[in-house]
């Protein structure tokens, strides 16, 4: 896929404004990983700051606190096989995802954690604050750097005119596809 360097700011966030459903990969250099995300989204355009919610339990949250460093790659429709598989599986027993669900390491420019080809954008994120919620953990971080699919992109910001097919989780097996923009008029008095 042709992907394009854009700005992180002030812009880059607006990938995330639609809320589809994100793989989040992490790695040291040595090693990496990725599972499934649905609860993310922008907080700041500039600085751009986004967040995201990771359980403690999951085998990539020890990357997350490590490294400092991990990445938001966007989901299309079609990955959503992956983007479940990654979800319903752990590091901890299945050491490749990107073997195992067919995914494609993208060298990523400014950390150590690769980002994943398919996806129609990636974004590469420095931790900045991790809130203590119990079981998991509210992640705020920064883009360092984003990368989008070119054919996907117009005017900063996603364009649906070559079948751009975002993914949305419902919840459990169940997912929804926007495949179109409208562009609205405050109704007249
Ligand atoms: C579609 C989908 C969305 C998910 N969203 C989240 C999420 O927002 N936050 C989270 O911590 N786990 C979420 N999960 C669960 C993790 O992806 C799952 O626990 C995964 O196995 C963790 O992988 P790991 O142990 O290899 O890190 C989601 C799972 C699926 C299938």
């Amino acid at each position: 896929m042709k992907k394009i360097k854009i700005d992180p700011s002030p812009n880059a966030y607006r990938l995330l404004n639609p809320g589809a459903v994100t793989l989040i990969s992490v790695g040291d250099g040595k090693a990496d990983n990725l599972f499934s995300v649905t609860w993310n989204m922008p907080l700041r355009r500039e600085p751009s700051i986004v967040a995201m919610l990771s359980c403690k339990g999951n085998f990539s949250y020890t990357f997350i606190v490590t490294t400092g460093v991990f990445a938001i790659n966007i989901s299309s429709t079609k990955i959503a096989g992956a983007v479940l598989g990654c979800g319903r599986t752990t590091g901890s027993k299945v050491p490749d995802k990107f073997a195992r669900f067919k995914l494609t390491r993208q060298v990523s420019e400014k950390i150590k954690a690769p980002l994943v080809e398919e996806a129609v954008g990636n974004l590469e994120c420095r931790v900045s604050q991790i809130i203590d919620l119990g079981a998991s953990s509210l992640i705020l971080a920064n883009i360092l750097s984003a990368t989008v699919a070119e054919e996907h992109y117009k005017d900063g910001g996603w364009c649906y005119d070559n079948g751009l097919e975002l993914l949305h989780h419902l919840g459990g097996n169940s997912f929804a596809a926007s495949t179109h923009e409208i562009v609205v008029k405050i109704p007249e008095e």
